[in-house]
């Protein structure tokens, strides 16, 4: 670590997360996340509670990220912030208070979008730890619970999406499945959970046939609630008399289907260097198949859990990358919510 390294705070709020970061050079000096537990009680996140607690939320994670960092405001050298996609009022909250911060500090804004940050985040360096990333081009599957696509990263600016769902997300469809069988939400953690307990090959359901290297996960959602929905009409109590089996199967069948096109992708661009990203990656299953595949020749980037949901320590380093190009945001510059890696 460097001394003439800029310091960077880094600004998440796209969602239901609200985290702050200050890297010094590629270096992480402190990651602070405040999570919305309120959703909860509405089995996913509420768009309206989630800015009013981003508002309440923004001014003390900031603080107390430099604080960890043992960093002084007028020590920033650049703000970086998701400007999207994500929901929008959730968005304003960050991008507004990064625009008021550079203007008081006289510092420069730099915008990130929000998926390129969950790839980016492989390229995060902690004292004392292995530090390893991946070389360019990589492949990186983005699995979250907005998003999943299968990119081409040729640099840390140049990003291609291959492949991209044409309907539900995969962390989307298990939160959906998780809330239709009564689980609670997030659903992923405890259909992860659950899965570990049961048989994956108790019951099978209708995986998609879609062509090419796009996903669609609407059909595997609507075989499971009908599969339920008949057994129940025979066994009212068929769903908690089953629930661990049912989480294993229909998590192999998200699983599966994400790792073969992931399998087509490799085939297809001959590059073996993969990288996971995005909530989702925090699954163990998936993870799993990830690290399997190092017996095939891919050589694996799996995220620590820390960076695989939201965090603005991916959004700081995507930001330190730009800063370094000099790839800087005007102050009319509006967040946006829906777009794709650009
Ligand atoms: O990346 P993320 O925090 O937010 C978005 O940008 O969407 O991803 C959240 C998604 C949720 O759908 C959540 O259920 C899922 O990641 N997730 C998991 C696990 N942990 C979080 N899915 C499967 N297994 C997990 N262990």
């Amino acid at each position: 670590m460097s001394k003439d390294d800029p310091i960077i705070l880094g600004i998440e709020s796209s969602c239901d997360d609200t985290s702050a970061a200050v890297i010094r050079g590629p270096w992480l000096l402190s990651n602070v996340t405040a999570s919305q537990e309120v959703h909860r009680n509405y089995g996913g996140v509420v768009p309206e509670l989630a800015s009013r607690a981003h508002q309440q939320n923004i001014v003390p994670t900031v603080d107390e990220a430099l604080r960890r960092a043992q960093v002084k405001r007028e020590e920033l050298a650049a703000i970086a912030f998701t400007r999207g996609p994500g929901l929008l009022g959730s968005l304003l909250v960050g991008v507004s208070f990064a625009k008021g911060l550079s203007v008081a500090l006289n510092i420069p804004l730099v915008d990130v979008n929000h998926l390129q940050g969950h790839i980016l985040a492989h390229f995060i360096s902690e004292e004392g730890k292995e530090n390893r990333h991946p070389e360019f081009p990589f492949i990186c599957l983005l699995v979250s619970g907005g998003n999943s696509q299968i990119v081409r990263v040729d640099s840390y600016s140049d990003m291609t999406v291959l492949g991209q769902t044409i309907d539900d997300a995969a962390g989307e469809t298990i939160d959906k499945c998780s809330k239709f069988m009564g689980l609670g939400y997030p659903g992923g953690p405890i259909i992860d959970k659950l899965a570990r307990q049961g048989n994956s090959e108790a019951f099978r359901f209708n995986k998609p046939h879609i062509p090419g290297l796009d996903y669609s996960f609407s059909g595997l959602k609507t075989s499971l609630l009908y599969f339920i929905r008949d057994r129940i009409k025979e066994n009212p109590d068929f769903i908690e008399e089953n629930k661990e089996d049912l989480a294993a199967s229909f998590e192999k069948a998200v699983v599966d289907s994400l790792m073969n096109k992931l399998e087509l992708a490799v085939k297809q661009t001959g590059i073996r260097r993969i990288a996971l990203s995005g909530g989702v990656s925090a699954n163990t299953r998936l993870r799993e198949a990830f690290l399997k595949k190092r017996d095939k020749g891919w050589d694996v980037f799996i995220p620590p859990f820390s960076y695989t949901t939201d965090n603005a320590a991916m959004i700081a380093i995507a930001g330190y990358y730009k800063y370094l190009s000099g790839q800087f945001c005007q102050l009319d510059q509006p967040a946006y919510s829906r777009v794709t890696i650009k």
